[in-house]
């Protein structure tokens, strides 16, 4: 299959291929970051928590005082006609809602008359066994600007981009960020978890972080199979000196850390409890 046939992109309701799908120059999405957007995926066909994908995307859109034009309904239809039109089974689909076309340079909202929506799909390939049975390695990396607050998924992801760009530049797979109190929120394109004497933990909402689905779906499942699990305040400190430490996204499911910078996670391999919330995450997802 050629590059070009690899991604099928619904742009307001047309379809293209990754050659010829184009937005304008003036889109405040393109001018200005101005826009939010969601990635999920489907499982043989299906999407997965579409719904709550689409909730949160109006919760971005609201913390940016945007009110979209085109309606949750006519968006989700829009995915359903995409993931119907996908020559694959197991799509990744990033939902991008921006505040529409300029009619001229300039900040104002008022600038542009509709949204533009652009739906990406690209085939899920199954990810590289290694980093469930041997782990990955993660760096740290401290905000340059402060994100506290209820956080957007709005594509201003500037500074999750230097962490990541960072990690990269240093052989790690991602990087666990740190806010202005020390604490820690997330990693850049995941949601991060430890475990300690048997209580699973992650950090929790108030120190600027994005509420991840998979984050969610983790927290049903420990409350469904009766494991202690908390939202809380976590320093770098405590994630170096825990049992096991793991991350959770979309397209990832659950990844056991097994470095942060120079310090091991206890032995250095993956620990039971993460291994056997991959199984049950696994077996969630499938069934729902
Ligand atoms: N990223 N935190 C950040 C900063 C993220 O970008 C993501 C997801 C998550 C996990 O959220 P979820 O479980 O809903 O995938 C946490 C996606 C995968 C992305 O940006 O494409």
């Amino acid at each position: 299959m050629s590059n070009s046939e690899m991604f099928l992109i619904n742009i307001n309701g047309e379809f293209f291929n990754e050659k010829n799908a184009k937005i304008s120059v003036f889109d405040r999405g393109f001018l200005y970051g101005d826009s939010v957007y969601e990635t999920t995926r489907t499982f043989s066909r299906s999407p997965f928590r579409l719904d709550r994908h689409l909730d949160r995307l109006f919760d971005s859109a609201q913390k940016l005082e945007f009110t979209p034009r085109i309606p949750k309904s006519q968006i989700k239809d829009e995915v359903l006609k995409t993931i119907a039109k996908s020559p694959f089974e197991n799509i990744l689909l990033r939902i991008v809602l921006t505040r529409g076309t300029n009619q001229d340079l300039g900040l104002s909202p008022e600038l542009s008359h509709s949204d533009t929506l652009i739906i990406f799909t690209k085939e899920i390939k199954e990810p590289p066994a290694h980093w469930y049975s041997e782990g990955v390695k993660i760096i740290s990396h401290k905000k340059k600007t402060s994100t506290l607050g209820p956080y957007a998924k709005s594509a201003s992801y500037q500074e999750n981009v230097m962490a990541m760009k960072k990690a990269q530049e240093l052989g790690a797979f991602e990087a666990l960020m740190i806010n202005e109190h020390d604490l820690v929120t997330e990693a850049s394109t995941s949601n991060l978890w430890l475990i300690k004497d048997g209580i699973i933990k992650t950090p929790s909402s108030d120190e600027g972080l994005l509420l991840g689905i998979t984050r969610k779906t983790v927290l049903e499942i420990c409350h469904q199979e009766g494991l202690k699990v908390e939202e809380t305040h976590l320093t770098l400190k405590e994630f170096l000196s825990a049992d096991e430490v793991f991350l959770t996204s979309t397209n990832r499911d659950i990844v056991p850390i097994v470095q942060i910078d120079d310090t091991l996670i206890a032995n250095g391999k993956p620990g039971a409890m993460t291994h056997k919330l991959l199984f049950l995450y696994r077996q969630f997802v499938k069934s729902n």
